[in-house]
């Protein structure tokens, strides 16, 4: 079969893009970012008052530069876990009036030292659309339109009037709002039933959009694809919360588990089957009503997570930061990262949103020291490769080579690839995974009525075994790609066993 073609040293596969063939443009909110009350993300990690490089309102300059630097477009906030028992209340007004609160879900002490107007006001000076969660575990309907009421109407009201005395005169303007969090994960503080979530999801929807009939809704999924409600749930809960859904969320994090490193290699195509799988639910429930609309869905949590290594928070002794988290990655994990970004790409008609999660020290991509410096982690250099060059369509494409046995996910191609095509720049991006464990050649053709000139950047990172990374060598973990050819509308590379690789490529 397959398999002992991609043994072959020589293995070559072709990648077909053309011009003409997309999904439609590349929502530039594919490629966001989380900020949860978690461990160290907000607390010296976003926010960190006495550092050197703090602004005015207490958040850090260098991680504000690294944030700038990734690329990142939208960040959802502040949880997770940690919404289903929040009080937003507790976050606004005079700082040192704020109540001390022990976090349920992270068996933390929550000082509430930020809060909605500090994120709010620090996503606004990051150029970086907000998207908020509300608590439906713990809370329900009338937290929630009070939040939109705080957060979105001009003023007159009680919330609205109490956000301008606290220093912000015009509304935010908040436009997506997640419905809760993992509402199906029997971990959450007040997990509900899906009959119970689609009803609470639809009174709480309804409520808010009364409030701003503009806001957009993410209804929660599951949690992950292999939850035993998984499918059930979202058919269920969307069939009941239909008229005031437009998002389905997902969540999904990989890891190398029992040192099984080709299934960890191949989780973008995972990704791909998870993607296919509620892609199908939506349209099921959608003919069932006899309705024409897609909600469309927000993967907002993704990432490399060695959640074997987490002990969870039951026997955890209650403290100031909880949990920390704080996985380092290596370049097999940057490799990881690439490829679930290619399967992004190429679901960018079902997937509007997405979020890596977390942004700063928590499986994070940006690490921090207190009172210290900040740093990228390996995963960072995939993530701004894509955000800088995956502009305009993206493009359909097909790749035809040999196929690697899996123990996870069956047989998978060798090969994946993206790409996005920027007509008014006359650029194309191309980004490719080797998931084999030698070097293929692949040849990338780029069909359409146009005159390639230039290979203007290739860029690799090859899973190299040297495990996590520090600071130092997770900067230079993507290098130059030797090698490159264009020869009319095709391009070929030599890719190292186990890379990913990024090309811009551009025309007359
Ligand atoms: O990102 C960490 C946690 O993972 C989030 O709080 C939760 O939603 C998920 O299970």
């Amino acid at each position: 079969m397959a398999d002992d073609d991609a043994r072959d040293p020589a293995a070559v596969v072709t990648i077909i893009f053309d011009l003409e063939h997309h999904r439609g443009a590349i929502d530039r909110r594919l490629f966001g970012s989380f900020v949860e009350h978690m461990g160290r993300c907000v607390y010296t990690g976003i926010y960190e008052p006495g550092h050197v490089s703090a602004d005015h309102e207490g958040f850090r300059g260098d991680v504000a530069e690294l944030i700038d630097e990734l690329g990142i477009s939208v960040i959802r906030y502040p949880g997770g876990n940690f919404v289903s028992g929040y009080r937003w209340e507790d976050g606004i007004g005079p700082r040192d009036l704020r109540p001390r609160r022990l976090d349920l879900a992270w068996r933390s002490i929550e000082t509430n030292q930020v809060g909605t107007d500090e994120f709010l006001r620090w996503a606004a000076r990051r150029e970086v659309e907000p998207m908020l969660a509300v608590n439906l575990g713990t809370r329900g309907i009338e937290a929630a339109a009070d939040l939109v009421e705080y957060c979105n109407v001009k003023g007159g009201t009680y919330w609205s009037d109490l956000r301008r005395g606290n220093g912000s005169e015009d509304p935010y303007g908040v436009k997506l709002w997640c419905l809760g969090n993992e509402m199906d994960g029997p971990w959450q503080t007040g997990h509900k039933s899906a009959e119970e979530y689609g009803r609470l999801a639809a009174q709480a929807g309804q409520a808010m959009k009364l409030v701003d009939p503009d806001i957009k809704l993410v209804a929660c999924g599951s949690s992950h694809h292999r939850m035993p409600t998984f499918g059930y749930w979202e058919s269920t809960s969307l069939e009941i919360a239909w008229d005031v859904v437009d998002y389905v969320s997902m969540h999904a994090y990989y890891e190398e588990l029992d040192g099984d490193r080709r299934s960890f290699l191949a989780s973008g195509f995972g990704m791909g089957e998870f993607i296919d799988d509620v892609a199908a639910t939506i349209d099921a429930v959608a003919a069932r009503k006899h309705s024409r609309a897609r909600p469309k869905i927000s993967f907002d949590e993704w990432n490399v997570w060695y959640q074997q290594d987490f002990p969870g928070t039951e026997n955890l002794e209650i403290d100031t930061s909880g949990p920390r988290i704080e996985d380092v990655y290596s370049a097999l994990d940057a490799v990881v990262v690439g490829d679930l970004l290619i399967t992004l790409l190429n679901h960018a008609d079902r997937v509007a949103v997405a979020c890596l999660a977390q942004l700063v020290n928590v499986i994070a991509p940006i690490m921090t020291e207190p009172d210290g410096s900040a740093w990228r982690q390996s995963i960072f250099a995939p993530i701004a490769a894509v955000t800088a060059s995956a502009h305009g369509v993206s493009l359909v494409g097909r790749v035809r080579g040999p196929e690697l046995a899996t123990d996870r996910y069956g047989d998978v191609p060798v090969a994946a690839a993206a790409a996005a095509y920027d007509d008014e720049l006359r650029r194309a991006a191309v980004f490719v995974t080797n998931r084999a464990e030698h070097p293929i050649t692949a040849r990338i053709e780029l069909r359409g009525d146009i005159t390639w000139t230039t290979v203007e950047s290739a860029t690799v990172i090859v899973a190299d075994h040297k495990g996590p990374l520090d600071a130092a060598a997770a900067r230079e973990v993507a290098r130059p790609l030797p090698g490159t050819r264009l020869d009319t509308n095709t391009v070929t590379v030599e890719l190292p066993a186990e890379s990913w690789a990024a090309l811009r490529i551009s025309a007359r």
